[in-house]
């Protein structure tokens, strides 16, 4: 089928039947994930193919898609940071620090990854689903996953033999979300028509949908604590030791100020202080403040 074609038919599919994919098929699929380019060469991202069941199982419940079980192949897409240290490192070049930068291009090399296996698969005529509910057990997936530090779950995919068709969904009128020069926020009207464009995929309301991820109290919120927790466990906040397990720096603040009274920061140090106590801590300011926090190098007052 031409690539234009799929294009015109593709849905994400969420039933599937209990077919197998075929090996030559599994290994198109397989050679198109690495076929998608990358940034600077460096492929940051990798791809685990899940094919235990218990664990398929747990992915399933865990992320909340039971598609995740029953499609015939499901795939996590990780933003890999790790690789390509260890290459630096065994040529002897000493790694840069771009916990920032990094996230960025490896989230990119990761979804475009897992764009082309999945146009590759829709070519083939099967059905694919991208699956963000991975962000629902980001702390849990990423420890049983035994993911080193630098690297982050992306996003999954389902794939498998379609147990299930209807015509392709909605989009926005092309004039919301293609630019020219600059970009143009919309007006009133077009919001109007975007939300009846969209209305079809939400039985009619497109906005409470959004409101059940986007607006306050929704699932973005509820999944943001625990998403920057595990990227900062992964080495991957700037200003943040990966031992402090808070979601920033100001989040660390926060709480060392749910227990201590103050807490002052000089150049290369931090203290935390209460009436009878006070600890400090050494190095940046993330460092030193978990430093001072986890007993400090100071024996108090
Ligand atoms: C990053 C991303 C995350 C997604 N997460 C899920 C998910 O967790 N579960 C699911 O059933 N569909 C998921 N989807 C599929 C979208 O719901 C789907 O693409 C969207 O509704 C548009 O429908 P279409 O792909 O059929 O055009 C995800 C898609 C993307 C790109």
């Amino acid at each position: 089928m031409k690539l234009i074609e799929v294009l015109q038919k593709r849905r994400s599919v969420r039933r599937y039947q209990q077919k197998p994919i075929p090996k030559e098929d599994l290994e198109a699929l397989l050679f198109a994930l690495q076929r998608a380019p990358t940034d600077a060469t460096a492929q940051l991202y990798s791809a685990v193919r899940v094919t235990d069941k218990d664990l398929r199982r747990w992915l399933s419940e865990k992320t909340g898609n039971p598609h995740v079980l029953e499609a015939a192949e499901f795939f996590l897409f990780l933003g890999d940071l790790y690789r390509v240290r260890r290459f630096l490192e065994k040529a002897g070049y000493p790694p840069g620090r771009f916990p920032k930068t990094g996230l960025h291009f490896a989230l990119i090399d990761a979804s475009l990854s897992a764009a082309f296996l999945a146009l590759t698969a829709e070519s083939l005529g099967y059905g694919i689903c991208f699956i963000g509910g991975v962000l629902n057990a980001y702390p849990e997936i990423t420890e049983v996953l035994a993911l080193p530090e630098g690297v982050f779950p992306a996003v999954g995919l389902t794939v498998g033999v379609p147990a299930e068709d209807g015509p392709p969904r909605p989009r926005l009128p092309r004039g919301l979300v293609v630019h020219e020069n600059r970009y143009r926020a919309p007006e009133e009207k077009e919001l109007e028509e975007g939300l009846q464009a969209m209305a079809p995929i939400a039985r009619g309301d497109w906005a409470r949908l959004l409101a059940r991820y986007f607006a306050q109290g929704g699932a973005m919120e509820a999944r943001e604590a625990p998403y920057g927790k595990t990227l900062t466990r992964q080495g991957l906040d700037p200003d943040l030791p990966k031992e402090a397990g808070a979601y920033s720096l100001g989040a660390l603040i926060e709480e060392a100020l749910t227990e201590w009274r103050s807490v002052l920061f000089r150049p290369k140090e931090a203290w935390v202080e209460k009436e009878d106590k006070a600890q400090r801590g050494e190095g940046r300011p993330g460092e030193a403040l978990l430093q001072a926090l986890t007993g400090g190098g100071f024996p108090g007052l």
